[in-house]
C-alpha cells in the first residue's frame, strides 16, 4: 500500500518535473490552487471596470467623497440660535445642574480653585467683564496668552451658556479655595 502511494506520487512528480537541474536540485511545476487563480482572474476583470469607472468616466475620487461627506456633516450640524450678541442668562435648575457638571467635567476648577492659576470666579471682580456675554466670550474664545483655554471646540454654545450662567448665578458670592484675591474691576 505504502509502495503504491509512493509510486503514484513519483509518477505525478515526474509529470510536473521541469526540465532543468540546478546542481542536482530539481523543480516541480506546481500550479497554484484553482481558488487562488479564480481570485486572480476575478481581480483582473474587476480592474477593467475600476479603471473605466474611475479614470475614464470620472467616478468620484477620494477627495470628492471626502468633500461630499463633509458637506453632509455640515448640513447636519445644529445651527446656533444665539451667540455672544443675543445670549441670555439662564437661571432654571436644569441649566444650573448642567453648568455645575460641566464646571467639574471640563476641569475648570483645576485652574480656578486652589491652584490659583486663574482668577477667583466667586467674587465681584472681573478682568474681562462680568456680564453674561463677557463670561460667555472668555470661556468660548479663551485667552491663550494668559492661560485661559478656549472651550469652543469642547462645548456647544448651549453648554457654554449653561456653565457661564452657573458661574454668575451660583458661584458668584459662594466661597472658594481660590485665594488670589480680587482681580480686575468690581462689577
Ligand atoms: C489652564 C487653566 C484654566 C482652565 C482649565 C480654565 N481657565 Fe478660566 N481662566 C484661566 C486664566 C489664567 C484666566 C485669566 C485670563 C485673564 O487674565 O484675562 C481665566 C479666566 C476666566 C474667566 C474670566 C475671569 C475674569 O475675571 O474675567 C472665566 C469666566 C473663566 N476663566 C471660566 C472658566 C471656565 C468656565 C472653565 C472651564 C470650562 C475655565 N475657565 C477653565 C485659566 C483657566
Amino acid at each position: 500500500m505504502a509502495n503504491d502511494e509512493q509510486y503514484s506520487q513519483e509518477t505525478q512528480d515526474s509529470k510536473l518535473m521541469i526540465d532543468h537541474d540546478y546542481d542536482g536540485i530539481k523543480e516541480l511545476d506546481n500550479p497554484p490552487p484553482p481558488w487562488l487563480m479564480y481570485i486572480f482572474y476575478a481581480s483582473i476583470i474587476w480592474s477593467v471596470f475600476y479603471v473605466f469607472y474611475y479614470h475614464v468616466y470620472d467616478g468620484p475620487t477620494q477627495i470628492d467623497e471626502y468633500n461630499t461627506e463633509m458637506a453632509e456633516a455640515e448640513a447636519q450640524r445644529p445651527v446656533n440660535t444665539f451667540d455672544e450678541n443675543n445670549i441670555a442668562l439662564l437661571t432654571d435648575e436644569a441649566s444650573m445642574a448642567e453648568g455645575l457638571k460641566l464646571y467639574g467635567s471640563k476641569a475648570c476648577d483645576a485652574c480656578h480653585s486652589a491652584s490659583n492659576i486663574g482668577p477667583d470666579l466667586t467674587d465681584n471682580f472681573w478682568i474681562n467683564g462680568g456680564s453674561i456675554a463677557d463670561v460667555f466670550k472668555i470661556i468660548k474664545y479663551g485667552k491663550a496668552e494668559k492661560g485661559m483655554t478656549p472651550f469652543q471646540s469642547q462645548m456647544t454654545d448651549e453648554q457654554i451658556n449653561q456653565v457661564s450662567s452657573y458661574i454668575l448665578v451660583k458661584m458668584k458670592g459662594a466661597s472658594t479655595a481660590n485665594t488670589k484675591g480680587p482681580e480686575g474691576d468690581e462689577i
